[in-house]
């Protein structure tokens, strides 16, 4: 499906649509030691249409018999999502990729080019303008499988804006309708990231006839903060994988764009389609499957992302929930928030665990004996369980 930043509206919002590209199959598994098998990818893709991602990138079927099969049954089980195979602009990747696609409902081929000067000088070996020729000619070529067809100058991020402009333009007159713009190195800040795509949406005479698309790398932790500036100076399609699984430092990490979206509706003019319920499934399953554990402090998807251990947040939470938590766990896919208790806990969030235990306390003597015990205990040992605290009460 082809989602038109100017006539694709959200019902409620009358807000534009953000394609969600999903690409934890194809640049996710780039990541050393993340690559997976056809059936596991397959378990990933359901999840993924699960979770409504616009666009699933299945794999790069040219790369290997194994990747081409994969992205084929993909293609042929998936049927709410589009589903895509990457190809270099070279005949035998183009054609791969349009046999692989051709089960799907929805199918795009994404064909890419470098035109940044080192890429083109150093591993290309092509000047400015055969680059243009066969970027071009690689765009017509896909055509020839579907209509659906994503371009992208690989190393956009370091390249010269007037060239971005000459190749953009002719990519979009040859049959280009998402055009996608890539951080490849993760080199770019977010000011400057935002004031390409304000700069190319601008200067590319016929830019109203595709879709913009920003593509970012974590090299420097901004993956996300670029891809959120891209949105802001008019991009309508996010590239991202489940957990910022990816090459290096990884891609930028879905569950993040799409909750800032969800969470900061103030600030952003697009809403997704993404059944935010969904995303700690999806985070589960990919860690589980590629064996890439998620950090504890991960935002959205991380164990302690919603735990509090200290006393005042505790206390505040129990109080209200919004004192310190700005999003609800269970909108992410979460049973609940986590009250852990620790040394940094209070009486409150003590007294509150073992009421939900069952255990009331007569007088406020008991629960001050029972607290200072607790502190003891909890200057041993990192985490007290529920186990801990019925000993402690009960011991006694
Ligand atoms: O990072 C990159 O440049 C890519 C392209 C293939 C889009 O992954
Ligand atoms: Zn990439």
């Amino acid at each position: 499906m082809l989602f038109r930043a100017t006539n694709l509206t959200c019902e409620k919002t009358m807000k534009d649509h953000l394609v969600i590209f999903d690409t934890t199959l194809r640049d996710g598994e780039q990541s050393p030691g993340a690559s997976m098998t056809k059936e596991e990818k397959i378990r990933i893709a359901k999840q993924l249409e699960k979770l409504r991602v616009d666009v699933i990138e299945a794999g790069f079927p040219a790369a290997s018999i194994g990747d081409f099969e994969s992205v084929q049954a993909v293609a042929s089980v998936i049927k709410d999502s589009t589903v895509c195979g990457l190809a270099r602009a070279v005949e035998n990747d183009i054609r791969r990729a349009g046999e692989a696609i051709k089960p799907a409902n929805s199918g795009r081929i994404h064909t890419f080019i470098a035109t940044s000067p080192i890429h083109m000088e150093k591993k290309l070996r092509m000047s400015p303008d055969e680059v243009v020729e066969r970027a071009v000619w690689a765009v017509k070529m896909a055509r020839q499988y579907t209509d659906n067809v994503e371009f992208s100058p690989e190393d956009a991020g370091r390249s010269d804006a007037d060239f971005l402009c000459r190749v953009i333009e002719a990519v979009i007159a040859a049959g280009a309708t998402t055009i996608n713009i890539p951080d490849t190195v993760g080199y770019n800040v977010p000011e400057q990231f935002g004031a390409l795509f304000k700069d190319l949406l601008t200067r590319v005479p016929n830019s109203d006839k595709a879709i913009f698309s920003a593509h970012c790398h974590n090299d420097l932790g901004l993956a996300v903060a670029n891809s959120l500036a891209a949105v802001q100076n008019g991009a309508r399609q996010v590239e991202c994988t489940i957990n910022g699984l990816g090459e290096r430092a990884g891609n930028t990490a879905l569950e993040e764009v799409v909750m800032a979206i969800k969470t900061r509706q103030d600030v952003f003019s697009v809403d997704t389609r993404i059944n935010t319920q969904e995303i700690v499934p999806a985070s589960r399953l990919v860690a589980n499957i590629t064996g890439f554990a998620v950090q504890p402090n991960k935002a959205i998807v991380g164990a302690n992302a919603f735990a509090h251990e200290s006393g005042i947040h505790q206390d505040g939470v129990l109080k209200h929930r919004e004192t310190y938590e700005i999003m609800r766990a269970q909108d992410v896919g979460w049973n609940d928030n986590k009250m852990v208790l620790g040394k940094h806990s209070g009486r409150n969030a003590f007294k509150t665990r073992l009421l939900e235990l069952g255990v009331e306390f007569e007088t406020e003597q008991e629960l001050n004996d029972a607290f200072v015990r607790f502190k003891e205990l909890a200057d041993r040992k990192h985490e007290i369980y529920d186990e801990d605290l019925q000993s402690l009460v009960t011991d006694n």
